[in-house]
């Protein structure tokens, strides 16, 4: 990942007005991950999908910056579960959750590494779940991203027993997820 700045970048995007805005926006996202019982979400930046989801199911957020995890904690009054990690060493025993989450986050690693990271994702979770913008979503990029095609998500991680995706329409434009087995 590039040496972008999440903290500086979502700092004063964590209020009421995003957090809602947040919510509707990620139905398709929140919808597929409410399916199961425990999820950990990782690169979870501002925590606002887990935070929502921990009403009705056992959630974990985690992230690499400290200073973003404690930002989201101090407004957010549902989620228990905040952990400072790094996607690469997840500090968690094998098959700890049902799901493994992410959102906006393996679009910014290259091929190496996103095979590492959803190794580690693989290792905690019974089932990865991420989503990723595809080529025609809008938004300008954050930091380097590979917009990579659903048909190159599937390459990328073919030596998975199991890879699924689906394509799911948002106000920006159409974003991915890919469901992974280990
Ligand atoms: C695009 S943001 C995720 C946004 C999140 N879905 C939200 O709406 O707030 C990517 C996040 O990944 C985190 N991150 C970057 N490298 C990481 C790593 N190696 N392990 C865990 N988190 C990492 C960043 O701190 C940032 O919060």
């Amino acid at each position: 990942m590039s040496d972008f700045n999440w903290y500086e970048f979502y700092k004063d995007k964590i209020g009421e007005s995003w957090y809602y805005g947040e919510i509707t926006v990620r139905q398709p996202e929140i919808k597929a991950v409410s399916e199961f019982k425990s999820v950990l979400g990782v690169g979870s930046g501002r925590c606002i999908v887990e935070d929502y989801l921990s009403k009705v199911m056992f959630a974990v957020a985690s992230d690499l910056s400290r200073k973003l995890l404690v930002a989201a904690k101090s407004r957010h009054g549902n989620l228990q579960h905040y952990v400072c990690c790094d996607a690469f060493y997840l500090p968690f025993r094998d098959k700890a959750f049902d799901c493994v989450y992410s959102q906006g986050f393996m679009e910014h690693f290259d091929d190496a590494e996103v095979v590492l990271i959803v190794d580690e994702m693989v290792r905690v979770g019974e089932t990865v779940l991420f989503f990723i913008p595809l080529p025609a979503y809008r938004n300008p990029s954050l930091g380097v991203e590979h917009r990579r095609t659903l048909d190159a998500w599937t390459k990328l991680l073919s030596m998975y027993p199991k890879v699924d995706t689906g394509c799911y329409e948002e106000p920006m434009g159409p974003i991915g997820g890919v469901t992974v087995k280990g």
